[in-house]
């Protein structure tokens, strides 16, 4: 099985399909990124871990103390390295898609699942590639006036709903889903 055509990838979205705003998320719902953490920290196999893939933008805008992600390699993704970015065991910076696919494979005997989060255009790509078996989706029923957006829900018909959570958390109502590919 490629790990790299069978990614999973996680994301809330907001009543419009917003995802950020002014390079953050402008939601403070703790259910949510704990389970965001616990998605892509926990492994099956004790000795495998997993492997995150952002874009510039997204893991940049995480605290520096936050970053990178602790127990999960991390990939981000920028056609604008300088060069003076380094690569380590937990985190690798890559030029483009095809970097991604070679750094999984590089990894790939010990990684057990990939984790596409974000942003928009990362989004993107990983479904419209259909690259994606998995899709943890939080969706808020609030308009949070996001300028960052989820890909439009062409991809959706691709997935059935396996599991539904509802919410309400700091006076939010949320769902907490996990849509697997048909
Ligand atoms: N709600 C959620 O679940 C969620 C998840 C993730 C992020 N967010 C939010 O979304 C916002 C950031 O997302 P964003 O869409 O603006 O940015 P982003 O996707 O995080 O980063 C965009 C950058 O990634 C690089 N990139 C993307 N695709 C590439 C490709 N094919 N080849 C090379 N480089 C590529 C480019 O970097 P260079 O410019 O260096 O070339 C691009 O400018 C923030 O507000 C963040 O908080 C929310």
């Amino acid at each position: 099985m490629s790990l790299f055509r069978n990614l999973k990838l996680m994301t809330a979205i907001d009543s419009e399909g917003g995802i950020g705003k002014d390079c953050a998320v402008p939601w403070n719902l703790p259910t949510d990124l704990s389970w965001l953490e616990m998605s892509t920290l926990l492994t099956t196999e004790p000795n495998k871990r997993n492997a995150v893939i952002f874009g510039r933008r997204t893991y940049f805008s995480i605290p520096e103390s936050n970053r990178p992600y602790k127990g999960r390699l991390n990939i981000v993704l920028s056609g604008s390295l300088t060069g003076e970015e380094q690569s380590t065991n937990d985190v690798v910076f890559v030029r483009n898609w095809a970097e991604i696919e070679r750094t999984i494979a590089k990894f790939s005997h010990e990684l057990e699942n990939v984790w596409v989060l974000g942003g928009s255009e990362v989004y993107s790509y990983a479904l419209d590639k259909d690259l994606v078996e998995e899709v943890r989706i939080t969706e808020i029923q609030r308009d949070f006036a996001c300028d960052v957006f989820f890909p439009r829900l062409e991809w959706r018909h691709r997935f059935t709903i396996a599991q539904t959570k509802r919410m309400n958390e700091n006076g939010v109502d949320y769902s907490m889903n996990i849509l697997l590919r048909r």
